[in-house]
């Protein structure tokens, strides 16, 4: 199964994906194109020395959410892509590029959802948002990607604790190194090898 990969940013989930790739773990599937929405995004160059094929995506440069739906679902066809992951892509997709992909495309996202997520709750912003409200346990959710943001259907869940003295900047690491890293390529090969199922708004695991 080829998998697309969108990124914004450092791309550690990608890495974790390649790394997963490399050591077999994920199961009947290749990463087949990585698209950044960011030219100078690390995550590019984690793809280069990979020797997957990379492209860039710019939302500024259509003139809205629609137009850029559009050209990613063009150019996901071109690379055959049959699952997306969003591994830290900052751009919000619109309606109609998430009905046509539904089911297909999975986000992971560094918070036990319904919990500090939505609209503006990304990156490190969820992590400041944990620490204020003092939550003592915090975590990751692998989802697939609905027309709510942060709102599909629940794949995986990781929980990590917080320490007293953590800063959105440790608490940020922790949660990717316990909880994002692991599960984003466990989900992805769930889905590869046909063991997820969607009903009634809820992912069933064969
Ligand atoms: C990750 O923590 C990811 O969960 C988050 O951005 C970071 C990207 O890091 N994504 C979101 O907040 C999406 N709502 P990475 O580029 O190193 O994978």
């Amino acid at each position: 199964m080829k998998i697309a990969v969108l990124v914004s940013g450092g791309g550690t989930n990608l890495q974790a994906l390649i790394d997963a790739e490399a050591r077999g773990d994920i199961r009947n599937g290749e990463l087949c194109a990585v698209i950044s929405s960011n030219p100078n995004a690390y995550a590019l160059e984690r793809a280069n020395q990979a020797f997957i094929p990379s492209y860039v995506l710019r939302r500024k440069e259509y003139a809205d959410a629609e137009s850029y739906g559009a050209a990613l679902d063009t150019l996901l066809r071109q690379v055959g892509a049959e699952l997306v992951v969003l591994a830290g892509f900052m751009t919000v997709l619109p309606d109609s590029f998430c009905k046509t992909w539904a089911g297909k495309v999975m986000n992971v996202h560094p918070s036990l959802i319904p919990s500090f997520c939505g609209e503006g709750f990304y990156g490190l912003h969820v992590h400041e948002a944990a620490l204020a409200k003092g939550v003592k346990v915090t975590g990751a959710t692998v989802h697939f990607v609905s027309e709510v943001v942060d709102g599909g259907a629940i794949i995986l869940q990781k929980a990590v604790e917080v320490e007293p003295d953590d800063t959105p900047e440790t608490l940020q690491q922790r949660v990717m190194r316990e909880a994002e890293w692991k599960i984003l390529p466990r989900a992805v090969s769930l889905y590869c090898e046909g063991r997820l199922t969607i009903a009634d708004g809820k992912v069933h695991i064969s």
